[in-house]
């Protein structure tokens, strides 16, 4: 179940003699790696106490919409922002009405309105409560309006009727779930991505680099992994933490200068659909890498750089078949840059965002979890406001995924050429296989 690995899950529990079980969902949610936080309703709380599911989530348990102390901790619309997808299991007929409604006169049901992410109702009630035309239209409704509904199961029900009414089971539920993260939209594509920081040595212990963190390239590998595609990841020195954060299912080779960078970009190239340039590649590299420690002697001294290669340009260039997208970090003039970036790199979107001390309002500061995204292609812009970047990332994924359908469709993207590389990496395999 590694698709919920690292998600954040917000349980909703209401009022329904099913309320016991979803110590079983948080128990596997938890063996999924998944960070889970519970809010009950009042009719919940009758069935099952707070403390079992706050022992069982490892964090507190939400459960009034006017609460100082929940407030103060985590609010009722940072906790709606904190989530990645709504579960509520077990959902009751009378939530399911008050949800159709649009109530908000209680936390679990004001979330639901604060929050933009996927929704899914696991619904649990007498079989007669759920059959009746008033829950089977509001479920109908919820449905038209993109909320997802899992189960519910038929069989033997507590009131001792049969019937279908029964919560989905807790293994099938958590199926139905990490399901919910995997969009398809990038299904046979395959995305290389380059990420994180390049380094280039002065001498054999210094080198020329920048503060990327490499987490914005890592959470688009993860979030193109999602979509379905096969992620291929050239990436430049990160963090531990960063590295951890990687599926085992992404290809992942490990690079220091934009050299090196730009080589094993363009052996990946001719397998690629999509290329993502989220690397922070050092401009210039030193002339010359000493081989020996500089040793210090005059008061000061010159360092003779040299123009690195652009990797997004060069490979755009060779590769044209790629869908290209380029980010630009500016710290001022973002717009303007960006739009000259599309132009001079022939890319086909730039993801532009703010940093240094342009970047305090969007998060945008090197290493941050957070930021905020422009987005600009030929006819259009979209901006992504402020948000972890694993949620941006799932955004720009998206975007990236119906832009790609919409380019090869028309015939935008040159595939002819491909092909034709395609067949000369096919004879000189022969070739080699033949020696
Ligand atoms: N890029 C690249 N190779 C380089 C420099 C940049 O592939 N040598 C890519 C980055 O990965 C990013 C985009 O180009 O996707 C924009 O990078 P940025 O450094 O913001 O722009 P530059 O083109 O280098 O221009 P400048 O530094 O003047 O802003």
């Amino acid at each position: 179940m590694k698709r919920l690995a690292n998600k954040r899950i917000l349980l909703g529990i209401t009022g329904s003699i099913a309320a016991y079980k979803a110590g079983e969902i948080i128990r596997r949610l938890r063996e999924a790696n998944a960070d889970v936080r519970v809010v009950m309703t009042q009719g919940a709380t009758e069935f099952v106490t707070p403390l079992t599911f706050q022992a069982l989530s490892g964090n507190p348990v939400h459960q009034h919409l006017l609460d100082n102390d929940a407030e103060a901790a985590m609010g009722h619309i940072e906790l709606a922002r904190w989530a990645d997808v709504i579960l509520v299991a077990p959902a009751s007929a009378d939530f399911i009405s008050r949800l159709c409604l649009g109530r908000a006169n209680d936390l679990l049901g004001a979330l639901c309105l604060a929050s933009h992410v996927p929704l899914a109702l696991a619904p649990a009630m007498n079989q007669q409560m759920w059959k009746d035309p008033a829950t089977q239209t509001n479920v109908q409704t919820l449905r038209s309006r993109g909320v997802l509904l899992f189960g519910p199961d038929s069989g033997e029900q507590a009131c001792g009727e049969v019937g279908e009414g029964r919560l989905m089971q807790p293994h099938a539920l958590i199926e139905a779930l990490a399901d919910v993260f995997a969009t398809g939209s990038l299904t046979g594509q395959t995305v290389l991505i380059t990420a994180g920081p390049t380094q280039e040595p002065l001498d054999p212990v210094r080198y020329l680099s920048n503060h990327s963190s490499g987490k914005m390239g890592y959470a688009l590998a993860t979030a193109a992994l999602e979509a379905g595609a096969e992620v291929i990841l050239i990436s430049g020195p990160v963090d531990n933490s960063v590295l951890a954060s990687l599926s085992h299912a992404i290809k992942t080779v490990n690079v220091t200068t934009a050299e090196q960078m730009l080589e094993q970009a363009q052996a990946f190239a001719h397998k690629a659909d999509i290329l993502i340039a989220a690397a922070a590649v050092a401009d210039y590299r030193p002339v010359l890498a000493q081989t020996e420690k500089i040793k210090k002697s005059a008061e000061s001294m010159m360092l003779q750089l040299q123009r690195n290669p652009d990797i997004l340009a060069t490979l755009k260039r060779q590769s044209p078949w790629l869908f290209s997208v380029g980010f630009a970090a500016e710290t001022e003039n973002l717009e303007q840059h960006a739009r000259q970036k599309l132009k001079d790199k022939g890319v086909e979107m730039i993801a532009a965002n703010w940093v240094g001390h342009a970047a305090t309002e969007t998060g945008g500061t090197f290493g941050s979890d957070n930021n905020a995204l422009k987005l600009f292609w030929p006819g259009g812009e979209l901006e992504l406001g402020v948000s972890s970047k694993i949620r941006l990332a799932r955004e720009l994924v998206a975007l990236i995924a119906s832009q790609y359908d919409n380019a090869v469709q028309s015939g935008r993207l040159n595939n002819e050429q491909r092909n034709v590389k395609n067949v000369v990496q096919l004879r000189s395999n022969g070739s080699d296989n033949n020696n």
